[in-house]
């Protein structure tokens, strides 16, 4: 089973698939400034949650793509719902091969999902040239939260520390405007909230046969997060602005 179809199972009650809270999207969405008519592109949109929270509070519209047809299924049955279908548009596409109209857009955003271009780098580099001028990038990445990370952990996970992901941002024409970072609890949810779906999906598949890998992929994941993830990985979302 590969890791995208995991997700499907693992996130079955979450909206938001990542360790952050409505509340904290919305004081980006403020800060940012948005406001009825702009416009958004989310790339790895997920169920277009963080859509959906901007359009009902400050009146967007906009463009979500993901990769995954499960997700923009539920992504569009929502939009469909709040009877939005003609103001967000879901793509099923790869972020990275999506053409879009150059500055076409107030916030171009990705949200955990930098891996689409690989790293935050070619995240800036991938969405750029989206942004209409005074436009942000919108940009959620995990981050060391300590140069100390023990050997074995270190080996199987390289993420920046969050001086490099500024020095980054930098380099690339850019200033950092505004972070929110996750809370422990935060983190507690997201994990958490993984396991509940696949634990449930366990409970009614007893004859799945792939279900032996998806209770490893379970355990590896509770024991990743107890033994290293809860105490070196840090998670924030950085607004960027081009430099002045
Ligand atoms: C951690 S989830 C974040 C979802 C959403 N941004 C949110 O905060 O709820 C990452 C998302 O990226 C999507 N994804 C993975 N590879 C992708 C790609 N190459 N292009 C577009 N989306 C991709 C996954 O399907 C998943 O929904």
């Amino acid at each position: 089973m590969n890791f995208l179809d995991l997700k499907d199972i693992s996130e079955r009650y979450m909206e938001l698939v990542n360790p952050i809270s409505a509340e904290k999207l919305l004081r980006i969405g403020q800060v940012m400034g948005l406001r009825p008519g702009q416009r958004v592109i989310d790339f790895g949109c997920g169920y277009g949650e963080m859509l959906r929270l901007w359009g009902d509070t400050y009146g967007i519209n906009g463009v979500g793509i993901d990769v995954r047809a499960a997700a923009c299924e539920r992504a569009r049955h929502k939009f469909a719902r709040m009877g939005w279908q003609d103001r967000f548009e879901i793509v099923q596409s790869r972020g990275e091969e999506y053409v879009y109209a150059p500055a076409s857009f107030d916030v171009a955003a990705c949200i955990g999902a930098t891996f689409i271009w690989g790293d935050f780098r070619g995240t800036i580099r991938g969405m750029r040239e989206a942004i209409r001028p005074g436009g942000s990038l919108t940009i959620g990445e995990v981050y060391w939260r300590t140069a100390l990370i023990p050997p074995a952990y270190a080996r199987s996970e390289q993420f920046p520390t969050e001086p490099e992901l500024f020095a980054v941002a930098r380099q690339e024409g850019f200033e950092v405007g505004f972070v929110v970072r996750s809370s422990q609890d935060e983190w507690d949810n997201y994990e958490a909230g993984n396991w509940r779906g696949l634990l449930d999906w366990l409970a009614e598949n007893p004859e799945h046969p792939e279900r032996e890998e998806v209770h490893r992929h379970l355990r590896e994941s509770q024991d990743e997060y107890t033994r290293y993830g809860r105490e070196y990985v840090g998670w924030a979302i950085y607004v960027l602005r081009k430099q002045p």
